[in-house]
């Protein structure tokens, strides 16, 4: 089976780089991604493509290149369901904030709202692909609902998650580790894991797409990223431990990431993991593991998430500590706000939660960060319901340009690895700031014989 038009549902963070990547690689197939907010979809359209709606390296230069040719974005779902063969979900699976299963479980309304769509306007057979991160056995849902629309039309849902990581999601689309198909092990199962297959094949080597059944597909995505963000918890741990023995984590990465068995990647300590994966994607296997009774598998899990909110809770009571126990009325500057470099994206970001820590201490806070807009960073405190919108804006600035950040400051946090903080002037900075003049190093960006020679009381996570 040779897919000709394919609809993506879900014009974000993962569908618009994905299927942007797809359309390159593959000419001769239509890809329309459709979302209901129209913004996005403007954004996606914008001519001279200087507003996408989200940053990513290498993203507008394949956006520039197939859109309008093989790549269109508009919000007319319906239309886009009714001309596809293959029609991939994209759209977000929260953590659930209302009823059974709150601050746990995954919030599956929009995909089951997709499925209920395509049952509706589906004339033809389609090949369904879940491309959200989804729990364990949710095909067998959507499936339900497509089986009983009475209109004769037949499914094939496949199971495809997307591994790419914020920051460097045109390299992970264009040179992934492996791509996952799972599927049916059915002859029309077979036909239509078969018809995803040759769509990747165009760009990736065969031996790296891997096909599986259903439910181990979607449990892998879950397992992946329990493990990556296991490894960031597991290094974090640890990093407390080198600041009370002299020890520096740096080192101690280094030292054991040698060791073939355990790898070098991910095993930088930092101010605690952010992004919004990682947290959602562990609290979904805690709740699936407590559902099936498994309370030991599930405790063994939920524990990378204690250590993760550990340690952005203990940056911050380092910094009220350090400043003579009371940051009351002081300026601290953070120096990043995304969740990590070479992103727009804020969620779950360590920032705001430090930034939370200190603004109930009275601290006065000014943040740069070299993407993130001002817009966004209100929305992610008033998120948080900590305070009035009003005491946010008093206690929080935000600024467009570093030096100005950190004059007079009491105080410097680093709180995202962004490349630029290392460039900086920090002589110049140091001779505008408040003495004794205090950085607070959450990503071991600077050097600290440099930082510390200049004049700074230098701490930095781990050491
Ligand atoms: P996102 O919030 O950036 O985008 C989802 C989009 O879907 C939104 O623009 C929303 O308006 C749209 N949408 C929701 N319901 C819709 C509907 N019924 N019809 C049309 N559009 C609808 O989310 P994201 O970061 O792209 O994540 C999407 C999925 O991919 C999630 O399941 C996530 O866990 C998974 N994932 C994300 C990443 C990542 O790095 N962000 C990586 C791998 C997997
Ligand atoms: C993650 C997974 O890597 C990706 O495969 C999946 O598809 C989506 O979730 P993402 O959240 O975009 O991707 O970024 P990632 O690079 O994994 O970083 C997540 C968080 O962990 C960031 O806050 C990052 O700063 C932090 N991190 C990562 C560390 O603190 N130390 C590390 O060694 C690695």
């Amino acid at each position: 089976m040779k897919i000709k038009n394919i609809c993506c549902i879900g014009a974000g963070y993962v569908g618009g780089p994905t299927m942007s990547v797809l359309a390159q690689k593959n000419p001769d197939i239509k890809i329309t991604v459709v979302d209901i907010n129209q913004d996005r979809i403007n954004s996606w359209n914008d001519e001279n493509l200087n507003d996408l709606p989200i940053y990513e390296p290498g993203l507008k230069e394949i956006v520039n290149e197939a859109r309008d040719r093989n790549l269109f974005f508009h919000t007319d779902v319906e239309k886009a369901i009714d001309e596809a063969d293959m029609i991939f979900i994209s759209v977000n699976t929260p953590t659930k904030t209302y009823g059974k299963g709150k601050g746990m479980a995954a919030d599956l309304k929009y995909v089951e709202l997709c499925a209920r769509q395509i049952a509706k306007v589906a004339k033809s057979d389609k090949i369904v692909v879940e491309k959200s991160t989804l729990p364990v056995r949710t095909a067998q849902a959507i499936k339900n609902i497509l089986d009983n629309t009475g209109s004769g039309v037949k499914f094939q849902i496949l199971s495809n998650p997307e591994f790419l990581a914020e920051g460097t999601a045109i390299q992970d689309l264009l040179h992934p580790d492996r791509v996952l198909i799972g599927g049916e092990e059915s002859p029309e199962g077979k036909e239509a894991i078969d018809a995803l297959v040759e769509i990747y094949a165009t760009w990736i080597p065969k031996e790296k797409i891997l096909t599986t059944n259903v439910w181990s597909s979607e449990l892998s995505k879950l397992v992946a990223n329990a493990f990556l963000a296991q490894r960031v918890s597991s290094i974090n741990a640890i990093s407390e431990l080198c600041e009370v023995t002299g020890a520096d984590v740096n080192e101690v990465s280094r030292a054991i990431g040698m060791d073939s068995r355990i790898g070098p990647k991910f095993l930088k300590s930092s101010v605690g993991f952010g992004g919004s994966c990682f947290q959602k994607d562990i609290l979904n296997l805690v709740y699936i593991a407590k559902t099936y009774g498994l309370h030991e598998v599930a405790d063994y899990w939920e524990q990378v998430i204690i250590m993760n909110d550990h340690q952005k809770r203990r940056f911050a009571d380092n910094i009220v500590s350090t400043l003579y126990n009371t940051v009351s009325g002081k300026k601290i500057t953070f120096l990043g706000w995304a969740f990590k470099k070479d992103t727009n994206d804020t969620r779950e970001s360590a920032a705001i939660y430090v930034a939370d820590a200190l603004m109930n201490e009275q601290a006065e806070i000014t943040v740069y960060d070299p993407k993130v807009s001002e817009e966004r960073i209100y929305e992610d405190l008033d998120y948080l319901g900590t305070r009035s919108p009003e005491e946010n804006r008093k206690l929080l600035k935000v600024v467009k340009e570093p030096y100005e950040a950190c004059n007079e400051s009491h105080a410097i946090a680093i709180l995202t690895e962004w490349d630029e903080f290392k460039e900086y002037d920090w002589q110049k900075i140091y001779d505008s700031v408040i003495k004794p003049a205090f950085i607070f190093d959450g990503r071991k960006l600077l050097n600290p014989k440099e930082i510390k020679e200049i004049g700074f009381e230098y701490y930095a996570i781990g050491s």
